[in-house]
């Protein structure tokens, strides 16, 4: 009986002559939100809902019936669409219905529902995934696009996610910037009509504007109050957010690939699966939105998420590629005398017929050049361990300096023109990963040095172009395939780098900040924000990523950049991400170096608070004219917070206000004490080691700003 009825159901939704109260209605909920589709009379899937969860069942029937779930090119909606297929008869059309839905809980807790749509006229499906993290309040989406046509179809369109919202003002925040200069915040108000957000780099999303966006609605956002929905791609290469406001004030949001130049030619059978998109919804600001995103991406996301990060000394701005054996070797115990985890020898160690002595040659050629490393990383790695330290490595594998012998042995692997002058990007050129004997290549990069080196501790991958000469020799007639292939090789070699390596830390890094996606940090422990390390400039940055990024993904190194700041400044705005050195300690004073290894120790004991607690961003750097900033970290168990408090540029005779501090009980006392001293200074803070309510510190706060340009302080809060 009851299968007779499902059949019946079927039958009636695929002929399309369902009637509205038996029509399907699939929820998607976390605890805070429901995403809620309707199938309507026409067969066809209609997105009704996103907001604040409903929790009334009857209530739903009230809803209307909202906008075309995923809304395909050539019907009778004016707008961008979120697929367009080419058939085999050339029409350009696809109207997709609804045929089923399901849903499973998936052993992590997060639940799966999987929406069916067909096309009544071509042997086309698509799957609509939604997978909701309950806890998290995340929401991933993707689309699987395939059909049984009896050639390829040819897709122009093929979004990841679509999602309408329908309110009275629409605000969104876009992180935009260069190379040096990332993830800068700029919010504006969405008017009639589209606002793009793309970038075609190809071998990275990042260099003028990041993976993820906030739209605020009614009201320019907050950092604790609204309603905001934030959302990033998992793609290391072209996206695009299109961001439409429609004649009746609806913004639809389609997410994916950007399809620029990335025709894709789809044979019968095979899945075109899109990358994911996430997003989470949230009532109470920018400020939860965050860390809905750093809870789930430590839990789910991150490779090796729920574990702590290493300390670190890296060479490369104390030596560039000025470097041999011995000046190692110091470092190495420098490295030691500091307190670190790690030494990270970086570029400049390998290639022998161009020897890598600039980035104008030897990129591709990884074998340690002899002159420099006699010795090779088998001395090196020794030596790290005799000091107690581990050893970590840069690569740069997808890689090649026109100058360097791979290049003269394969140029067929090379993504450039054929009978065109190249071009490049820092004097490198991208090889082409849609190539498997490139991916052979890329993952024996890693695969020979750990071979050779099993006491290599750490990789850091680099990428310092983007596709240049778009051209690939190997896919030769599909050069539309190449962004999306590049890619999707590039995901190749890093499942297997995973599989064989699962344990090894990485940090990935594009010439700073251009490869900062989470289907990256599947793979990658940590990411380099920026090139940049003036740490003035490291508080914007470091503002910009922490709207998605957790602090244990964000690498910050203390260097000499910006000598006006001082060395407890540096290093103070470094802990509140990954904490790392790039500096020569010889360059130090004495009580700078005690101050430093005092500063790796307390991060040693504030990592868990650090990098596993909730950010709470108290004081943002673009407020007023740039003059202070401060954020907070709170354990979970709201015992032990952090605050880290900066003033830039303070005006003369400005008004100090007090920093609230957020996060903490209400109820409970907390002893409050600066921390992170230079030798010989006594802390500043009124009221330093005193205690206090965390209703009083959160209602009337802290005086923890100066009037002093770039001064820092750190605050130990402690529950009694
Ligand atoms: C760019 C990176 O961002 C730097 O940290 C450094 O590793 C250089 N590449 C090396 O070439």
């Amino acid at each position: 009986m009851k299968l007779k009825a499902i059949l019946l159901a079927g039958l009636l939704c695929l002929s399309g002559i369902i009637h509205a109260a038996d029509n399907p209605v699939i929820k998607i909920e976390t605890a805070t939100t429901s995403l809620i589709f309707r199938v309507g009379d026409n067969g066809r899937l209609y997105q009704s809902y996103l907001g604040k969860r409903l929790h009334n069942e009857a209530d739903i029937r009230h809803l209307p019936q909202g906008t075309e779930g995923y809304l395909t090119h050539g019907l009778e909606d004016y707008y961008e669409p979120a697929l367009h297929i080419v058939h085999n008869d050339g029409n350009p059309s696809t109207l997709l219905k609804y045929t089923s839905h399901s849903s499973q809980k998936l052993t992590d807790g997060a639940t799966e529902t999987v929406i069916t749509l067909n096309d009544d006229q071509y042997p086309i499906t698509v799957k609509l995934h939604y997978v909701a993290y309950p806890a998290e309040n995340i929401i991933k989406t993707f689309s699987e696009i395939s059909h049984k046509e009896k050639k390829p179809v040819s897709l122009q369109k093929y979004a990841s996610s679509m999602l309408h919202l329908n309110r009275n003002k629409y605000f969104l925040t876009e992180f935009c910037g260069d190379w040096s200069h990332e993830a800068n915040v700029t919010e504006r108000e969405l008017a009639y009509g589209k606002k793009v957000i793309d970038t075609k780099l190809g071998a990275r999303a990042n260099m003028f504007v990041s993976p993820f966006f906030q739209v605020s609605l009614d009201n320019p956002s907050e950092e604790n109050a609204g309603e905001v929905l934030v959302g990033t791609l998992g793609w290391t290469g072209n996206f695009r957010f299109t961001f439409e406001v429609d004649h009746q004030n609806h913004l639809r949001v389609i997410s994916g690939i950007n399809p620029y130049a990335s025709e894709y030619s789809l044979p019968a059978n095979e899945v075109f699966r899109t990358p994911d998109f996430y997003f989470t919804y949230s009532l109470d600001g920018k400020g939860q939105a965050s860390r809905n995103f750093h809870d789930w991406a430590r839990r789910y996301q991150v490779k090796a998420g729920d574990e702590t990060r290493m300390t670190l000394l890296n060479n490369w701005e104390a030596t560039y590629f000025d470097f041999n054996e011995d000046k190692l070797v110091a470092l190495i115990g420098e490295a030691k005398h500091l307190g670190v985890d790690m030494f990270l020898l970086d570029d400049g160690w390998f290639a022998n017929k161009y020897p890598r002595s600039s980035d104008h040659q030897g990129l591709g050629d990884w074998t340690e050049t002899a002159d420099k490393l006699p010795n090779g990383i088998g001395k090196l790695t020794a030596e790290a361990k005799k000091q107690g330290v581990k050893f970590g490595i840069w690569i740069e594998p997808e890689m090649v300096n026109p100058k360097s012998e791979l290049y003269e042995k394969h140029k067929d692997w090379v993504i450039r023109f054929p009978n065109r002058e190249e071009y490049y990007f820092r004097n490198q050129l991208v090889l082409d990963l849609s190539n498997p004997a490139v991916q052979d290549h890329v993952f024996g990069v890693v695969d020979q040095l750990m071979t050779k080196y099993p006491d290599i501790a750490f990789f850091k991958w680099d990428c310092n172009s983007p596709i240049t000469n778009i051209y690939s020799t190997y896919l030769k007639g599909k050069q539309t395939h190449l962004y999306i292939d590049y890619v999707r090789g590039l995901y190749k070699v890093l499942e297997r780098v995973k599989a064989k390596y699962p344990n090894l830390p990485m940090m990935l890094c594009a010439g700073g900040g251009g490869r900062s996606d989470f289907e990256a940090l599947k793979y990658f422990t940590e990411f380099w924000p920026s090139d940049n390390t003036d740490p003035i400039e490291r508080l914007f940055i470091q503002w910009g990523f922490s709207q998605v990024f957790p602090s244990k993904t964000l690498c910050a190194h203390v260097t000499t950049w910006n000598k006006k700041t001082s060395v407890k400044f540096r290093t103070d705005v470094a802990m509140m991400c990954k904490l790392g050195f790039d500096i020569k300690m010889d360059d130090l004073t004495n009580d700078e170096q005690t101050y430093c290894r005092q500063a790796v120790q307390e991060y040693n004991r504030l990592k868990p608070v650090i990098l596993e607690g909730d950010l709470y961003r108290l004081v943002s750097p673009y407020e007023g004219e740039r003059e202070h900033t401060s954020s907070m970290y709170i354990s979970k168990d709201k015992s032990n917070a952090v605050v880290f408090a900066f003033d830039i540029h303070p005006r003369y005779g400005e008004r100090l206000l007090p920093v609230r501090l957020q996060g903490l009980e209400a109820n409970r006392m907390y002893k409050v004490k600066e921390i992170n001293l230079m030798p010989g200074a006594w802390p500043s803070l009124g009221g330093d080691d005193q205690v206090y309510s965390g209703e009083y510190l959160m209602t009337v706060g802290l005086g923890l700003f100066t009037g002093q340009d770039l001064s820092s302080r750190i605050i130990e809060v402690s529950a009694q």
